[in-house]
């Protein structure tokens, strides 16, 4: 038996190294001429080989489906080990000894984990988040992976919908700027070194419009909205070289986006020259037909025909393609065409030179959670806190305070890392408690008290929390007593609240995004207290934050941070760091008013000024149209003062250039980072445009005392749009830029483009 296998490798490897070079194209032709139908189809094939289940799992066994050649790859399959032992018997064994594309969703970080998406968003910090992407590419493909099911940059305006957390916010130009950064550190300059994985964007597309905010509903939208606002990171990602996409599984104008062929076969591929590979959603074949847009049994020639390559978990491909090729339904072509963009993911990736490139298990145990990528996790973190209110300099706090740490989210080291986090070492990195009694020292004095619940409710909190279970307590008067009995003898309150970290992520919609009842009740009675309240808002998603904004000294909200959030979060209140984050969606003042978005379209009739009602103008009878904090709004310990901005000229001619100058002056105590925003509006247009829109952004560091100038070069490509026809271009006329602080906060001035 041993020799016949030694046979085999010998064979398999010669087919290999005897064809010719292997990033030639020639290569791939002449490997797939020796492929029968059914091995083609058996690379289209891309099983889940874990349990982690948002689906039907495809039930077959790796092994046999590798040794069978019906297999193009796996994900959910974790360590190096388990990894090349698969690789191995792939190439060793299976027929033409292709190797195999090993996926996973390293969305935030593999085992050091980073800040959520929208929290890392909110740094506006491109080189961090191509720091964190390189950084999750070095550990994943550490331990065996080389496709990252990342990034997602889905927009969106509904903080009903979980999904907010994994993606960038409501802009598109922020979130493009995003896509390109996550896809540059995750592929870096040479996709085949052993430290970069294929990324991959998703979910195309407009998954993030779901209707009423719940997960999987579908999407009813125009052209227009649809490549003004949802599509622009997309297309980012594809001109930045993303290598592969996923596509979405919801019902796009009544088509299924898996079976979407104007979407991947006509845009995609034909409008944008995509020319990598593209892969289905979990299970999404099945669901073209659940939702009635095709017969079970013709889901799969319907997503291949739409150009759908890679069948996630469904094993529809391997169970229905060979009979429609048979019945002539569908070309033998097509099928070639898929198949040929798995082999050139895997050329690009290097694999037929060295298909082990990724199964160094000394990497594995040295470039994993290490000190220094964990150091980087805790730098990243403190960058996205987005500071909301500071009232009399509450933070930062005193070492010597007497700090009174109360919540169900205090001392929960398990739920500070968020939706996608499920290689995390949760008891390897410490809670908000355990970091700030490390950071005061003994001499410290840090009380702490659970306080309440997550939800009244105990089915409701233990669904609500999920894998990160955090457990209900029934005696939740003595809960309570022993926080107001902490707090009373505290000189200050931390409050750890919000969301615990399954409350957000997939299929977590929320109907109402306040912080739930027994922590707002608590927070309440703490307040009667008389003493000064932080709360640190721990959330995957805008909260509705009203009377919390009216009631309370300071806001702090640090989103889920991830491994090292505890530390960062330490870092920040104690003033070591100051906080630089801000917001990249609207936080509404009540849900009525979502979707919220700050770039909408005008009203026919205008809003009223805020705090206004004015009948027959455009509001609400009961609350204000304005968020309660704006999109790109966030404070600092330090003040900042913006002079008068100026541009070179009031006349941008055709292909020309206008230098939008300010200066930014630091007038606090602290030195600190400001974000500088540059928003235009395009009053007459073909089609109306929104009443501003995020054009340019710049990041700066301000000693205290000192004075920066910005300059915005305004081009005239900020100022084009996709009209009616979908023609991408600018119509000469006024302009309107306005610069400042966030997206309320701004200084208009105007020019004309020719
Ligand atoms: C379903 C999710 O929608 C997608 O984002 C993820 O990549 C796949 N499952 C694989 O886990």
């Amino acid at each position: 038996m041993k020799q016949v296998s030694l046979f085999l490798i010998t064979l398999n490897a010669l087919f290999i190294s005897c064809s010719t070079p292997s990033r030639d194209s020639a290569f791939i032709d002449n490997l797939m001429s020796r492929m029968t139908l059914e091995e083609k189809i058996g690379q289209l094939n891309l099983p889940s080989g874990g349990d982690i289940q948002t689906g039907t799992v495809f039930g077959a066994e790796l092994d046999s489906l590798i040794l069978e050649g019906k297999i193009g790859g796996f994900f959910n399959v974790k360590g190096v080990d388990e990894i090349s032992r698969l690789q191995h018997l792939a190439v060793e064994r299976g027929p033409h000894g292709i190797p195999l594309l090993v996926g996973a969703d390293v969305i935030h970080g593999y085992e050091t984990i980073f800040p959520i998406p929208l929290a890392l968003s909110c740094s506006w910090d491109t080189t961090a988040i191509e720091r964190m992407a390189q950084i999750s590419a070095m550990e994943a493909t550490a331990d065996g992976i080389n496709w990252n099911f990342s990034p997602m940059v889905d927009i969106c305006r509904d903080p009903r919908w979980g999904r907010i957390a994994e993606g960038s916010g409501e802009d598109p130009y922020l979130g493009s700027m995003m896509a390109v950064a996550y896809v540059k550190g995750y592929q870096g300059e040479d996709l085949s070194a052993d430290s970069t994985l294929l990324a991959c964007v998703k979910h195309f597309a407009l998954y993030g419009a779901a209707e009423g905010g719940r997960d999987y509903r579908p999407v009813d939208m125009s052209d227009v909205t649809m490549y003004n606002y949802y599509l622009p990171p997309f297309k980012a990602a594809v001109e930045a070289g993303c290598a592969s996409l996923m596509t979405s599984f919801n019902l796009i104008n009544g088509t299924h986006a898996t079976a979407d062929g104007k979407l991947i076969n006509g845009l995609l591929r034909t409008g944008w020259h995509f020319n990598g590979l593209v892969v289905s959603d979990y299970n999404s074949f099945p669901d073209i037909a659940a939702m009635g847009t095709s017969k079970i049994e013709d889901a799969a020639t319907l997503a291949l025909e739409a150009g759908t390559d890679m069948d996630m978990v469904s094993g529809l491909y391997l169970k229905n393609l060979k009979n429609a090729v048979d019945k002539g339904l569908i070309s033998e072509k097509i099928i070639d065409k898929a198949c040929r963009r798995v082999l050139e993911a895997k050329q690009r990736l290097g694999l037929f030179d060295n298909p082990y490139q990724y199964c160094n298990p000394d990497r594995a145990k040295t470039g994993i959670f290490n000190t220094e990528n964990r150091q980087a996790a805790r730098e990243i973190a403190a960058e996205t806190f987005v500071l909301l209110k500071n009232d009399n300099h509450v933070l930062p706090l005193r070492k010597t305070d007497k700090i009174a740490v109360i919540g169900p989210l205090a001392d929960a080291a398990n739920n500070m890392v968020g939706c996608w986090s499920m290689h995390a070492q949760t008891d390897k990195h410490n809670s908000l408690l355990e970091a700030l009694k490390g950071a005061v020292g003994a001499d410290g004095r840090i009380l702490y008290a659970r306080g309440c619940n997550i939800y009244d409710d105990e089915t409701m909190q233990l669904n609500a929390t999920g894998l990160r279970c955090i457990p209900f307590e029934h005696d939740t008067r003595q809960l309570e007593q022993e926080a107001l009995y902490i707090a009373a003898k505290a000189d200050v309150i931390v409050a750890a609240m919000g969301e615990s970290s399954d409350m957000s992520g997939e299929s977590a919609s929320r109907a109402d995004i306040s912080i739930p009842a027994p922590q707002r009740r608590l927070l309440e009675k703490l307040k009667e207290t008389g003493k000064p309240i932080v709360l640190l808002l721990f959330t995957g998603r805008p909260l509705v934050l009203d009377w919390e904004s009216r009631n309370l000294d300071a806001i702090l909200n640090v989103w889920f941070g991830g491994s090292e959030a505890a530390d960062a979060i330490s870092d920040v209140i104690f003033g070591t760091k100051i906080p630089q984050g801000k917001l990249t969606t609207s936080l509404p003042l009540h849900q009525g008013q979502i979707p919220i978005h700050y770039n909408r379209l005008p009203s026919s009739r205008p809003d009223p000024q805020a705090g206004v009602f004015n009948r027959y103008q455009s509001n609400y009878i009961d609350v204000d149209n304005e968020p309660l904090y704006p999109f790109g709004f966030g404070l600092s310990y330090t003040t900042f003062a913006y002079g008068k901005p100026t541009l070179s000229s009031t006349v941008l001619q055709e292909n020309g250039c206008i230098d939008a100058t300010v200066n930014v002056t630091n007038t606090g105590d602290y030195d600190g980072y400001e974000i500088v925003q540059l928003y235009i509006r395009d009053p007459v247009a073909q089609i109306a445009r929104p009443i501003k829109e995020l054009k340019d952004f710049a990041r700066v560091f301000i000693r205290k005392g000192e004075t920066a100038t910005v300059h915005f070069s305004i081009t005239d490509d900020k100022l084009k749009y996709y009209d009616a026809n979908l023609k991408y271009d600018y119509e000469p006329g006024e302009f309107i830029v306005m610069i400042g602080s966030d997206s309320r906060n701004v200084q208009e001035l105007s020019f004309r483009a020719e």
